[in-house]
């Protein structure tokens, strides 16, 4: 038996609610204590072997077989049904991401740029000078509805403009530490009449469920020849057997994507957005580039596909995208890996069902590869490649993001596109601290700016 390494030794009630509470401060505090591995127990949620030390995390991402992975996201499987990619191994995770890559890389991607720019110049066009907003949820407007598109094909309806603000109140109801835990903690998790924080939540997933089957069943009544959607796709896959997907795979899948893929571009652009106009010679900098490219004001619908792929490689904008997600991980720690046999990983020996834990935030914050990591410098990138277990914002190995390519895309887009048409202004005074909301970190209060004029 091999003993896990430095275990935590506060009561495991404790170590529960500190990790919902702060999963941040946690890991500082055990990192200090302990250094690049510790364990913590979260009680009835078991054991977790945290890990910032990126040799062993480079041997976690390349021997991905001797790991189950989908049975460690159980928590998330209230909120996105049992059939959802996250949640599967071996062949069947194999064939449903193949199925699904498609969508996100390659030619559909760069078609998406366009529309991509088109959405932020709608909703930014609705903006009042002098009126201040709150920036994550101005985001959350533009991924929302970029993720209904690509993955519905959909961008009008009925059913459409209720599925929209459904799903944003729905996800806001784990928008802080507290409401958070009911995420975690089982028994939260009853219905204790309709005003409990479980029955609202079921309600509101029932009403989406519906919402989602409705569609299912109107596009197996009309058919959806032509289309290219992500929803067709599936409707369209067979297995070996040549059974199509049910309509409860197809409902779990489509939340999958619509949770994984909007919320977390939303905050990774809020922290872009605060950081480049806390320091403003980054904003100016970046303009600088935008305009040598003759891209200003012109980012939006206007410009030719190929131009706005172009920007996305613009290496200044690229490394703000990098910086942003370095310092802002959207998950703090990446999808659990559970050992399925003994297994011994750069020295370590560890024994089958533990569960290993890679941290995105203990490595992106490694003095040694960041030097003061607490300061946003995009030009780190510019003057260093990272290896993928130095670097990992998308996770690594068979699990990394789905989406990495497209969050990437529509990161740079939205940001040249807002700021070569618009002057904003911080209204934050003090700090803002990333804050749970539900499984990721996000920015506390959501970040609040003002929009001062337009270039
Ligand atoms: C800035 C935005 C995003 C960040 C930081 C992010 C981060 C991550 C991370 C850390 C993982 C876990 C990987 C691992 O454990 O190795 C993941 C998985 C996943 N992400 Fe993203 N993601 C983002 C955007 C998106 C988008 C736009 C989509 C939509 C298409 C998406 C869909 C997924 C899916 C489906 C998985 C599960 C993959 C699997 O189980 O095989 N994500 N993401």
């Amino acid at each position: 038996m091999s003993q896990l390494p430095n275990r935590v030794p506060a009561p495991t009630w404790w170590q529960l609610l500190t990790w919902i509470a702060d999963p941040i401060k946690f890991q500082d505090r055990y990192h200090q204590r302990y250094g690049d591995i510790f364990t913590m127990n979260l009680g009835r949620l078991g054991g977790y072997v945290v890990i910032g030390e990126p040799k062993l995390i480079q041997e976690i991402f390349s021997q991905d077989s001797k790991f189950e992975i989908g049975r460690g996201n159980v928590l998330a499987q209230p909120l996105i049904g049992r059939n959802s990619l996250m949640l599967m191994d071996g062949d069947r995770h194999k064939r449903e991401r193949k199925l699904l890559m498609p969508s996100f890389h390659g030619e559909r991607l760069q078609a998406y740029a366009t529309q991509i720019c088109a959405i932020a110049d709608q909703i930014a066009s609705q903006w009042h000078v002098g009126q201040p907003f709150v920036v994550r949820s101005t985001m959350q407007k533009i991924s929302l509805e970029l993720i209904l598109q690509v993955v519905f094909g959909l961008s009008e309806g009925e059913r459409y403009q209720q599925l929209k603000p459904l799903l944003t109140e729905w996800l806001d109801m784990t928008d802080s530490p507290l409401r958070s835990s009911l995420l975690f903690l089982k028994f939260l998790q009853k219905d204790w009449g309709a005003w409990s924080p479980w029955s609202q939540m079921k309600q509101r997933q029932r009403q989406v469920h519906q919402l989602l089957q409705d569609e299912i069943s109107d596009r197996k009544n009309q058919g959806d020849a032509g289309r290219i959607d992500v929803l067709s796709l599936m409707m369209a896959a067979r297995d070996e057997q040549g059974n199509a997907m049910t309509d409860e795979e197809l409902r779990d899948e489509l939340i999958t994507l619509l949770f994984a893929g909007h919320e977390t571009v939303a905050t990774s652009l809020s922290w872009a957005f605060y950081e480049i106009h806390r320091q403003p010679h980054i904003l100016e900098k970046l303009l600088v580039e935008l305009e040598s490219f003759g891209a200003t004001p012109s980012v939006g619908a206007i410009a030719p596909q190929e131009d706005l792929l172009r920007i996305a490689q613009l290496p200044y904008l690229s490394a703000v995208c990098q910086e942003t997600l370095r310092m802002y991980p959207v998950l703090p720690v990446i999808f659990p890996r559970i050992t399925k046999a003994p297994v011994t990983l750069a020295g370590r020996s560890f024994d089958a069902e533990t569960v290993l834990m890679p941290s995105i935030y203990l490595v992106h914050y490694r003095e040694d590869l960041y030097p003061h990591p607490h300061e946003f410098k995009p030009e780190r990138f510019l003057e260093r490649q990272y290896a993928p277990s130095e670097y990992f914002p998308f996770g690594g190995g068979v699990r990394r993001c789905l989406g990495y390519a497209l969050a990437q895309l529509e990161m740079k887009l939205v940001l040249a596109t807002v700021v070569s048409r618009y002057r904003l202004e911080l209204l934050e005074t003090k700090p803002v601290k990333m804050q749970r909301r539900g499984f990721t970190l996000a920015p506390k209060g959501g970040v609040r700016m003002a929009i001062i004029g337009k270039r």
